[in-house]
């Protein structure tokens, strides 16, 4: 992971670098040599005032040959550049350096293209090739000399690209060298702070994910930077929590069905034994015989409530929504439990909203909610005790409570009544409840995308509330 994003950084930045460099570099040569070129000129242009008084002196035969040489040769130095000086024909008649005076004798026409535009007073610039005389290429500057009016030749004066570039390599090289130093500096400063800033704790990061991947699912990043990491890192965090908490619940889920498994296999077992070791006398046997069956139903009911579960958690029972009157279902759950009622000598009035209200809703899956919530309320009312069920409209829902009276639930069970297997008597015996139910009910009303709530009421007894959608 190192070396990949630091690399990446890398070459990104130096990338940035370099092209702001370059054309740094660029426009500021260009504007360098121009003006550089610009400055040669005016230098030039001045120094060619007095050569072409002196020029002229010569030609009107006031100066000596030697005396003129003398001067080019002197201001060639000064301006480090060769310089002839050309008659109206264009040979040469005068140079600044003494390896050039041979040029003087040959009968060679040196300017000839050129002679127009200075005859025309105009100035030529160009940059030429003189075999023989320069090895490499030059910059000539050509300046017409006029006396009264007159053409009478011209001041040529040559300097070699090498020498006129040498002040340029130098600006090169000062901005080169800084873009190097500049990317060395870049390349500490990057590396400092990507290590700081995203590598190092995108590492922790790394190194807590394999930890939890690997079952150690309390571990957690610490990283307190308030940038988008340090976000990743609280998001990581939260995903870890959970995490932890999903697999909290797993390993609960499992220890609580293999409980209520044990408990009704174990007694199948021992009747069951007992009737082949003879254990159980004959007359018995019916008895108990009746007894495995009832553990045996309560297992199925486990399994079925445990497979409607998981089913309605992992969406697939897909609900028929249909018009159901949520009154009807509520009296034929009542009539279906009226032998429970009657045995524990329970009162239980239904207070019903109208004679029929329709809402929209899964008929089995609501039924199912009833059945559990009316379960619940004949199951923990005392002997005797009064169970209220009633509907009511309010605005575009259908309430639908269950009370019962008896010492309810204490407040800090009442979140936990939903999880699944949770009792609040847990030394209830298992073989009336398993904790499933209220669970199934909150699952299916979730999918239904209505709301559930139990709350205590005054002097006591308990109330479970639902809303439908009315149709
Ligand atoms: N009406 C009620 N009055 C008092 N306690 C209740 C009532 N309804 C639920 N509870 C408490 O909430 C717990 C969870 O209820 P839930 O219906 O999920 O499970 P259960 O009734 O124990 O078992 P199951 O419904 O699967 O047979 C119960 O064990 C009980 O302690
Ligand atoms: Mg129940």
């Amino acid at each position: 992971m190192k070396k990949g994003l630091f690399s990446k950084l890398m070459v990104a930045f130096t990338g940035i670098i370099i092209v702001s460099f370059v054309m740094t570099s660029g426009f500021l040569s260009y504007w360098f040599e121009s003006y550089y070129f610009q400055q040669r000129k005016v230098e030039m242009l001045r120094e060619s005032q007095l050569i072409e008084y002196k020029a002229i002196q010569y030609l009107n035969g006031n100066l000596t040959s030697d005396n003129i040489n003398e001067t080019l040769s002197y201001i060639g130095k000064y301006l480090s550049a060769d310089i002839w000086l050309v008659d109206n024909y264009g040979y040469i008649y005068s140079v600044s350096k003494s390896e050039h005076k041979k040029l003087i004798a040959t009968s060679r026409q040196i300017v000839t293209k050129d002679l127009q535009d200075l005859r025309e007073n105009k100035t030529v610039n160009k940059i030429q090739n003189y075999p023989g005389i320069f090895t490499t290429p030059v910059h000539t500057f050509e300046i017409p000399i006029f006396s009264n009016g007159v053409f009478r030749g011209a001041i040529m004066m040559h300097t070699s690209i090498s020498e006129l570039k040498s002040p340029l390599k130098r600006v090169y090289e000062i901005i080169w060298i800084s873009a190097v130093l500049a990317i060395i500096i870049c390349c500490i400063v990057i590396y400092y702070l990507s290590q700081k800033i995203i590598i190092n704790p995108l590492k922790k990061i790394n190194h807590v994910a394999d930890k939890i991947s690997k079952g150690e699912v309390e571990k957690r990043v610490h990283i307190e930077s308030k940038d988008e990491i340090g976000e990743l890192a609280k998001s990581f965090n939260i995903m870890a929590d959970s995490l932890e908490k999903v697999e909290k619940h797993r390993r609960e889920f499992i220890s609580n069905v293999s409980h209520e498994i044990r408990s009704p296999i174990t007694s199948i077992k021992g009747f069951i034994g007992g009737m082949i070791d003879g254990v159980i006398p004959a007359e018995k046997q019916n008895y108990y015989l009746s007894v495995t069956y009832s553990e045996i139903q309560r297992l199925t009911r486990l399994v079925n409530d445990l497979l409607d579960l998981s089913a309605i958690e992992a969406g697939e029972f897909k609900l028929r929504i249909e018009e159901v009157d949520i009154n009807e279902i509520i009296r034929l759950c009542v009539i279906k439990f009226e032998t429970k009622i009657n045995n524990k000598k329970l009162k239980v009035d239904v207070l019903l909203e109208d004679n029929k209200l329709y809402v929209a809703a899964d008929k089995d899956r609501i039924t199912q909610v009833v059945t559990n919530l009316v379960d619940n309320a004949i199951k923990y009312s005392d002997i005797g005790g009064n169970i209220k069920v009633s509907t009511k409209v309010k605005g575009e829902k259908a309430v639908v409570s269950v009370y019962n009276d008896g010492s309810g639930i204490p407040e800090s069970d009442l979140k936990h009544i939903w999880d699944r297997f949770y009792k609040v008597d847990k030394s209830r015996t298992s073989k009336v409840s398993t904790g499933l139910g209220l669970s199934i009910v909150r699952s299916i009303l979730t999918q239904l995308g209505e709301d559930i709530w139990a709350e205590n009421k005054e002097p006591k007894g308990i109330m479970f509330t639902f809303t439908l959608k009315r149709v």
